[in-house]
């Protein structure tokens, strides 16, 4: 794994953002793995940013790493909803070539069907991951094993707190999704994860400090071959 310090959230957010428009310029119709969340909130600004001067995503294909179960993809909290509002809807992508778990379904046929996808669209190219502060990566909790695969799982509690600034007060958070499993997101061609403020500090520690182990699934990123962990100086502050 190579860490990348960086004392701005901007500075993180930019090498972030370049990452992938890299990656795009030299391989346009790469397979890129999105996340969620408030981190990569002003990473798609970068992106979107990049598009209106003249940068295209017309060919990439993308796949999320997770959605709601029980939220139909026009609920505003839904992740489809989140991608179109942050990415989607300012972007070129091709409507056909953009895949995310579907929350309206039966949740074991919306895995069923996401793995399948998976595997027809082979490895991801560059898959990128925000860190929980619990050290889940996609919805892969605490507890879940390196070879875990795209499935249903039972959000914790303290997951759905964290969510819940999302949501309307009163509305109830989901309490499962479907996510892309831990062996999904391992055997991608190039990670590139990212952590920014301070609520990510100890997460961030107990994935590079400490065992790499199920107690913080952001640990398995130290066996990825090709695995860069972007980072602000909050984020930063209790590394070794
Ligand atoms: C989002 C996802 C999650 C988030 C993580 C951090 O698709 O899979 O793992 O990346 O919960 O979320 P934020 O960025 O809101 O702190």
């Amino acid at each position: 794994l190579k860490l990348k310090l960086l004392p701005q959230t901007e500075d993180a957010i930019d090498a972030a953002a370049q990452v992938i428009v890299d990656l795009v310029a030299a391989q346009p119709d790469a397979v890129l793995g999105l996340a969620t969340g408030g981190t990569m909130e002003p990473l798609y600004a970068r992106l979107v940013a990049a598009h209106r001067d003249g940068f295209s995503f017309a060919r990439v294909r993308t796949v999320n790493l997770d959605e709601y179960v029980g939220l139909d993809p026009r609920h505003p909290n839904s992740y489809h909803s989140y991608m179109a509002r942050h990415f989607f809807d300012h972007v070129d992508v091709a409507p056909e070539n953009i895949f995310i778990p579907r929350g309206e379904i039966d949740p074991q046929c919306a895995a069923a069907e996401y793995s399948a996808l998976l595997d027809r669209l082979g490895p991801v190219d560059l898959q990128l991951l925000g860190i929980g502060a619990n050290g889940h990566i996609g919805f892969n909790e605490p507890g879940t094993p390196l070879d875990a695969p795209t499935r249903v799982v039972e959000l914790l509690a303290d997951t759905i707190s964290a969510n819940a600034r999302f949501f309307a007060t009163g509305e109830s958070v989901p309490s499962h999704a479907v996510t892309m499993g831990t062996a999904a997101i391992l055997s991608a061609r190039q990670v590139v994860a990212l952590a920014t403020g301070g609520a990510k500090a100890e997460a961030l520690a107990a994935a590079l400090d400490g065992p790499v182990s199920a107690d913080c699934p952001a640990s398995y990123l130290r066996l990825h071959p090709s695995c860069t962990l972007i980072a602000d100086r909050a984020a930063g502050a209790l590394l070794h």
